[in-house]
């Protein structure tokens, strides 16, 4: 023990070593004694003081770290998957046609592969709040009110979602939550038992009333959910923040969700799908557990997007760890729609539960690096999984094409060693690659996704000595190109 530790008061002095029952009845037996002189009355007064700054700062500082860890475990570790209403139907819902998508969830065999929320977007409310100032469901569309959806959709082994804005109004001109955050966190969470809000982006206030900017604006609401869910025990609402990218939320908004849109609307068409995988090449690293940028809902089965261009589009937002929302009339969804949507393989990807981290690409192709084109995005992507190295391959081009890769061009690739392929869309093994890789005649709009998993050293004097060349050099100091290989 040092001198400074015993006189800063650290110090204390070893007392007897006492058997657990010893204890109990040493501490009966001795009196409890306060001796109250000034200076205890002003360390008893400072100590309360400093215990209710404490307590108060907690409180206030970021919401992450109020509830307690388990209730936040419960929400947005993954990608959250399920349906959403948007993409089918925009303002055209209703109670029947909500109760039908989620039998359909269920009957389709789609919740038995993960997804498992069901969501109403925009327009499922009354013009204006009630006298009381709520939110009032639509009482035409909703006869039965929320509390009966969702106790529907959760009786189904389900969870429910909700929609709405963090200005004046949602974007469809239905009341939005600004200055009513507590208010309405409290009603759709409490009363009417959803477990998700989608919130978005329309009617912001000026500034001279807001004072915030968007981070300000999107703050509000985390703080509301925080607060609902430490008063009523129950976990926190996922919250899905949704201004399309605005002001780079892959920076802030995993302070105070769990997802965030990156990009702008998504429409129907190979052009939007390019777009947004382009938009989201850039901003791929910033995702890991409990923090994802949300490429928008899926329009898989909706008709404009043909089937090699389908499966790009859901490749492209299950291995870059985006949400999973199927945003198509589920009653007539076709056996090729369904395949797609299951494809558990490509699925398990985006629900990896040890490897949170998303695809990213390591050569943009036809483009150099870097390039930002939104109509022929990066074209090779690589990242790690739980079983090992997934490899994406997008052919942008309007004709098929063979497209090859050298197994070190990704970073998580071993030199030195082989890797049996594992296609994810074929559900086939293809084979072992030593180096390098090529797929065969991708089709147009196509896309190729490996999983490649180490099978051990590769063959013996395997030339050239290493892959990658630059800097390469044997133990007497000899460089590649000295011994006849091509110099970096
Ligand atoms: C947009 C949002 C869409 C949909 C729509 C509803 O801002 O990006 O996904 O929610 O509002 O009005």
């Amino acid at each position: 023990m040092s001198e400074s530790a015993k006189t800063s008061g650290l110090y204390q002095p070893e007392q007897p070593r006492l058997s657990g029952v010893e204890r109990r009845k040493h501490a009966l037996d001795t009196p409890f004694v306060v001796v109250l002189t000034p200076r205890s009355i002003l360390t008893a007064v400072f100590s309360l003081g400093a215990a209710a700054f404490l307590s108060y700062s907690c409180f206030t500082s970021k919401h992450a770290e109020q509830l307690p860890k388990p209730m936040l475990e419960e929400v947005g570790r993954l990608p959250f998957m399920g349906y959403n209403t948007w993409n089918a139907y925009h303002c055209d819902i209703n109670e029947t046609l909500i109760r039908e998508t989620a039998d359909n969830v269920v009957k389709l065999g789609l919740a038995d592969v993960g997804y498992n929320y069901v969501n109403i977007d925009d327009c499922y409310s009354e013009r204006n709040r009630s006298d009381s100032g709520d939110i009032v469901a639509n009482a035409k569309r909703f006869p039965s009110g929320m509390r009966n959806l969702t106790d529907y959709i959760h009786s189904l082994g389900l969870k429910a979602g909700i929609y709405g804005d963090s200005g004046w109004f949602t974007c469809a001109l239905y009341p939005g939550s600004f200055q009513n955050e507590e208010r309405d966190a409290r009603l759709f969470n409490v009363e009417w038992g959803f477990d998700l809000l989608k919130y978005d982006n329309c009617a912001v206030p000026f500034d001279e009333i807001i004072k915030e900017g968007m981070v300000g604006k999107f703050t509000r609401m985390a703080n509301a959910i925080r607060d609902v869910a430490s008063e009523s025990g129950r976990p926190p609402m996922l919250y899905s923040l949704c201004q399309w990218g605005r002001e780079e939320p892959w920076l802030w908004a995993r302070e105070l969700g769990q997802t965030w849109r990156s990009t702008t609307d998504i429409d129907d068409s190979w052009r939007s799908v390019a777009g947004i995988i382009n938009q989201n090449s850039f901003v791929a690293w910033a995702n890991n557990f409990y923090g994802y940028n949300d490429m928008d809902i899926l329009e898989v089965g909706n008709g404009g997007l043909n089937f090699e261009e389908s499966k790009t589009h859901f490749t492209a937002w299950a291995l870059m760890k985006s949400p999973l929302l199927i945003g198509t009339h589920l009653a007539s969804a076709t056996k090729e729609t369904l395949s797609i949507l299951k494809n558990k393989e490509i699925i398990a990807i985006n629900q990896d539960p040890v490897v949170g981290t998303a695809v990213t690409p390591f050569r943009w192709g036809i483009n150099p690096d870097w390039t930002y084109n939104s109509t022929h995005p990066a074209q090779y992507w690589s990242g790690k999984s739980e079983n090992g190295t997934i490899f994406m391959l997008i052919n942008v081009l309007s004709e098929s094409a063979d497209m090859s890769f050298n197994l070190t061009e990704s970073p998580w690739i071993r030199a030195g060693r082989q890797y049996a392929v594992r296609d994810l869309w074929t559900h086939t093994e293809n084979g072992t690659a030593i180096r390098s890789f090529t797929a065969r005649a991708v089709p147009p709009h196509g896309v190729v996704a490996l999983l490649l998993k180490d099978d051990g050293d590769e063959p013996e004097g395997t030339q050239p000595p290493c892959q990658r060349e630059e800097w390469c050099m044997d133990k007497n100091g000899t460089r590649l190109d000295d011994i006849g290989f091509e110099p970096w």
